[in-house]
C-alpha cells in the first residue's frame, strides 16, 4: 500500500491548523472509551456526530435543575427554561446569520424541516405542471417529500443530473430551469459522496427564472460557515444531532415573509393567539410553526453545540476536515481492491468506497461488520440516497465520515482494519 506524502503526526496536523485537536477529542467522553478492546475510532459523523461534555451538561442542567414548561407558566423554573430556549434561538440566528430570530423555526430535524415546506408551502403555491428541481444525489429527505407534494397538486419532479465522480452537471442543472420552476430544492453537501454544490450558483440561477431555493444543510452546517442571508437563499434546513448536539431538534430558517405566508401546517398549543369553536387565530412567528410543546432541552443542547463550535471555528474545523480528507483519500486510493464513490473536486469529509477491484468483492455490510471488529465505526448502505447508488451501479458503499475530533490516526487504523478485512475475506492470497 503506497502512503501519500502528508505529515503523519498529530503534532505536524495541529501546527498546520489552529485547532488544538487534542483538546477537541478531550471534551467527548464517548472517545475515552474501548470497543472490542480497543480505543473507538468513529468515523460516523455524516450519520450522527459524538457529543461534547458542554452538549451533555447543557442536557443534565436543564433536566435535572431547570425542567419545566416554556412560554406558559410564570414560576420561575418556567421563566428560566424560556429564557434557555430563546437564547438557544439566537445562537441559531447567529450561527447561520439570520437576519432576524422569527426566521428560525425550531423543528425535529432536517427532514421534518423539508416536510414543513413541502407540506405548508406546496399546496398553497403550486398547481398542475409546475416543476421542482432536485439533484441526483439527493438524500430520501429531499426527495420523497417533494414526490409527496407532486402527487397531491399535480406538480412534476426534475432532476439534474451528475457526472461519474459525483459532481453536478451544471450546465444540465441550467438547463433545467424553466418559468415551470417554481422550487430547486438541493443538497449543499452529499451526505453520501460528500460533494460540495455549487450552491451560490444554483441560488443564482433559481431565481433568475423566479423559482425559490430550499437548501439541505445538513451535512453542510458542521463543516462549513453558513451565512443565509449572504447565500441569499429562501429556506435552509440542518439537524442537531450532526452539529454535535441532540438527536429530535433542527432547525427550518427561511425568509420573514415567506414564513409569514405559510400556512399553520401543524395545530395545537403556543401557535395560537385564539381559540373558540367557531375560530382560531394564529400567533406570530416563530410560535406560529412551532404548535405543542417543543423539544425545550433539545433546543438548548442545541445552542451548547453551536457555542461549541462557535468556541473552535467553523473554518478552522472545516481546514482541520480538508486536510484530514486529504490524508484518508490518499491512504484509500493506496489500497488497489478500494474504489472511492465520490470523487467531486470540491468535496467535503466522506470517504464511500466499495471494495471490488479483486476478484472477491466484500459486501459493504460485510466491510462495516469487519471494521467494527477493528473498533473503527463507519456506516455501511445506501446511506438513504439509493438513488445515488443506482447511479454508481451499486447497492451500497462502506463510508467513513470526518467530524473535528478525527485524527490522521484514525484514518491510519481505518486503513489497517480495511487490511484485516481483506485478510479475513481471503481476497488476498
Ligand atoms: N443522513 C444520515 C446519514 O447520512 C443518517 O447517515
Amino acid at each position: 500500500m503506497s502512503s501519500p506524502s502528508l505529515p503523519m503526526s498529530e503534532s505536524n496536523l495541529s501546527k498546520t491548523t489552529s485547532m488544538d485537536v487534542a483538546s477537541v477529542r478531550a471534551a467527548f467522553p464517548a472517545l475515552q472509551q474501548s470497543i472490542h478492546g480497543r480505543p473507538l475510532v468513529y468515523l460516523d459523523s455524516a450519520a450522527t456526530t459524538l457529543k461534547p461534555q458542554a452538549v451533555i451538561d447543557a442536557l443534565l442542567s436543564h433536566y435535572a435543575v431547570d425542567t419545566a414548561n416554556v412560554h406558559r407558566g410564570v414560576h420561575t423554573l418556567s421563566q428560566r427554561a424560556t429564557d434557555a430556549y430563546e437564547e438557544a434561538r439566537e445562537t441559531v440566528r447567529r450561527f447561520i446569520n439570520a437576519a432576524a430570530l422569527e426566521e428560525c423555526i425550531f423543528v425535529r430535524g432536517t427532514t421534518e424541516a423539508i416536510n414543513l415546506v413541502a407540506q405548508s408551502w406546496g399546496p398553497a403555491n403550486l398547481k398542475p405542471g409546475d416543476e421542482i428541481l432536485v439533484t441526483a444525489m439527493e438524500h430520501h429527505a429531499n426527495i420523497v417529500p417533494w414526490q409527496m407534494l407532486c402527487e397531491r397538486t399535480g406538480a412534476v419532479l426534475k432532476v439534474a443530473p451528475m457526472g461519474d465522480d459525483g459532481a453536478l452537471l451544471v450546465d444540465d442543472f441550467d438547463a433545467l430551469l424553466t418559468e415551470r420552476t417554481a422550487l430547486v430544492a438541493a443538497a449543499w453537501i452529499s451526505n453520501a459522496l460528500g460533494t460540495i454544490n455549487p450552491v451560490q450558483h444554483i441560488v443564482d440561477a433559481a431565481h433568475s427564472v423566479g423559482a425559490l431555493v430550499l437548501l439541505d444543510g445538513a451535512q453542510a452546517a458542521p463543516h462549513c460557515p453558513v451565512d443565509v442571508q449572504a447565500l441569499g437563499c429562501d429556506f435552509f434546513a440542518f439537524s442537531g444531532h450532526k452539529v454535535y448536539g441532540p438527536t429530535g431538534i433542527g432547525v427550518l430558517w427561511g425568509r420573514r415573509e415567506l414564513l409569514e405566508a405559510l400556512p399553520p401546517w401543524q395545530g395545537g398549543g403556543d401557535m395560537i393567539l385564539s381559540v373558540t369553536f367557531e375560530e382560531t387565530t394564529y400567533n406570530r412567528l416563530p410560535a406560529r410553526l412551532e404548535a405543542g410543546t417543543p423539544h425545550i432541552a433539545g433546543a438548548i443542547g442545541l445552542g451548547a453545540a453551536l457555542q461549541w463550535i462557535e468556541g473552535i471555528g467553523i473554518e478552522a474545523i472545516a481546514a482541520h476536515e480538508a486536510q484530514l480528507l486529504a490524508y484518508g483519500t490518499g491512504l484509500l486510493k493506496g489500497i488497489p481492491e478500494v474504489r472511492l464513490i465520490g470523487t467531486a473536486p470540491r468535496k467535503a469529509g466522506v470517504l464511500g468506497f466499495v471494495i471490488d477491484q479483486c476478484e472477491f468483492p466484500v459486501h459493504p455490510h460485510d466491510v462495516g461488520s469487519g471494521l467494527d471488529a477493528c473498533a473503527v465505526a463507519v456506516r455501511a448502505g445506501h446511506h438513504c440516497a439509493q438513488p445515488v447508488m443506482e447511479r454508481f451501479g451499486i447497492p451500497a458503499t462502506t463510508r467513513a465520515s470526518l467530524a473535528a475530533y478525527n485524527t490522521r490516526a484514525d484514518l491510519d487504523r481505518l486503513a489497517e482494519a480495511i487490511e484485516y478485512v481483506l485478510r479475513i475475506w481471503k481476497v488476498r492470497g
